[in-house]
């Protein structure tokens, strides 16, 4: 494989998640809908969905996953703040704003959004990386930020969720470098779209699944031509995660069927851990590949420093990605190892409940204003709207 040289290491520090504490099984949604419930858990590799109530959204979970990752220090230090996400609170108004005065970070930062369907966190991470490069003392807090609804009863709906994953990005990271090998693809396409009078997508579903394919194909055959490498040079492929089931087409498709069964194992084996947080989130479109990586760094066992891991990135309409990381010594010391058990104490719905919870709207009097309740759950909360300004608060405890 060619050997990219840079001259400074940078890449993710510190990485975190957050979610919603409600959760749907799809065992129960297959049931209400008198749908073959293997459709979803070996049709999609799905088994349940964060369901997001009104009083979280792109922002509060955003905060959430921040928080759980940033020391006071950090604060100190953070000069941007980047929210990726396709479900902004806002059309003018960043969610990295509210962001930065939730968390406290100091004044003297830059804060935006940045969207490109489930692709912006991959492009707000490359601008990171070309920021740090350029202010060595930076970092930079990238949120991968989205809530995917699709709507009841659409094929879309067993793929919904909600999440953040926070990255911080800076030199001499902790947990993994960047290697300097990106190769990006852009196709004009109508797959996946929300105009902005919709509050759910529109989606052509098997030509999203094709062109998620066909894309991921190409810019692989384009990335092996210019760093002349091959699948042997990985550890492990993470890929954007709709519904894991196609991220596993995809794997097959770039498998050189000419290789030996052990390499082939290895690669399963990874891509199975990777999948495990998303079987049990759902979709959260620009957090969807960073959710997959987080997931294998915390359940594999045998990944050491060192190790190359090729990510996927692919967001409709259509730019895809295929870039590759570098393990560093001591990663391992910066995860954490009971995200299991913290999904695993969300509460469940009930069909009707989730109808209720995930579609509400805020009720605006005649002034625009609205009072929000039941948030004492949660770490960060939109506690209320004001002549249409959305209020945000730190929930206490
Ligand atoms: P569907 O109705 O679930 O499609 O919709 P299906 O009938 O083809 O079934 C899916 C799989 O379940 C098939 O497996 C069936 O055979 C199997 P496959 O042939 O694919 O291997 N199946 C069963 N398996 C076991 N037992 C059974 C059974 N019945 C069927 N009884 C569709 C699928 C993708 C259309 C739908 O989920 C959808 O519209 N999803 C939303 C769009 C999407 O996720 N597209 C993915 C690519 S685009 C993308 O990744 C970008 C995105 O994240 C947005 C962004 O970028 O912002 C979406």
């Amino acid at each position: 494989m060619i050997k990219i040289e840079v001259n400074m290491t940078i890449g993710i520090d510190k990485i975190g998640f957050a979610t919603s504490q409600y959760v749907l099984k799809l065992q129960d949604l297959a049931e209400t809908r008198g749908i073959d419930p293997e459709k979803l858990s070996k049709g999609l590799l799905l088994k349940e969905l964060s369901i997001a109530p009104l009083t979280e959204d792109i922002v509060t979970l955003a905060a959430s996953a921040g928080n759980s990752i940033l020391t006071e220090e950090d604060k100190q230090e953070i000069d941007m703040v980047i929210v990726a996400t396709e479900s902004g609170v806002d059309q003018s108004k960043a969610a990295a704003v509210f962001v930065h005065g939730l968390l406290g970070i100091q004044p003297f930062a830059r804060s935006f959004e940045i969207k490109e369907a489930c692709y912006g966190a991959t492009a707000a991470l490359h601008y990171a990386k070309l920021h740090v490069e350029n202010s060595p003392k930076s970092k930079v807090l990238v949120l991968a930020s989205d809530i995917a609804r699709y709507g009841v009863e659409t094929p879309g709906e067993p793929t919904q969720g909600a999440g953040c994953v926070a990255m911080l990005i800076s030199q001499n990271p902790r947990i993994m470098v960047f290697n300097n090998d990106n190769v990006a693809q852009t196709r004009d396409i109508m797959d996946f779209w929300r105009p902005n009078y919709s509050t759910t997508p529109f989606v052509n579903g098997v030509y999203s699944t094709q062109q998620y394919l066909d894309s991921l194909k190409t810019t692989w055959v384009e990335y092996q031509k210019r760093y002349e490498c091959s699948l042997d040079d990985f550890e492990a492929v993470c890929f954007h995660l709709p519904y894991p089931k196609l991220a596993l087409k995809g794997l097959k498709k770039i498998l050189d069927k000419s290789f030996p069964q052990e390499k082939k194992d290895v690669l399963q084996k990874h891509f199975d851990e990777s999948i495990i947080y998303s079987q049990k989130v759902g979709n959260i479109y620009t957090g969807s590949l960073f959710l997959g990586l987080l997931s294998l760094l915390e359940n594999a066992d045998s990944l050491k420093a060192g190790d190359k891991i090729a990510l996927y990135s692919y967001g409709s309409g259509a730019v895809s990605e295929f870039f590759s990381v570098e393990l560093v010594e001591g990663f391992e010391k910066q995860l954490q190892k009971n995200r299991l058990a913290l999904l695993d104490r969300r509460q469940a719905l009930s069909v009707a409940d989730y109808e209720r919870m995930f579609f509400e709207e805020a009720k605006l009097d005649e002034s625009g204003s609205a009072t929000m309740s039941g948030y004492e759950g949660q770490d960060f909360a939109l506690i209320e709207i004001v002549d249409h300004q959305r209020r945000y608060s730190k929930v206490e405890k």
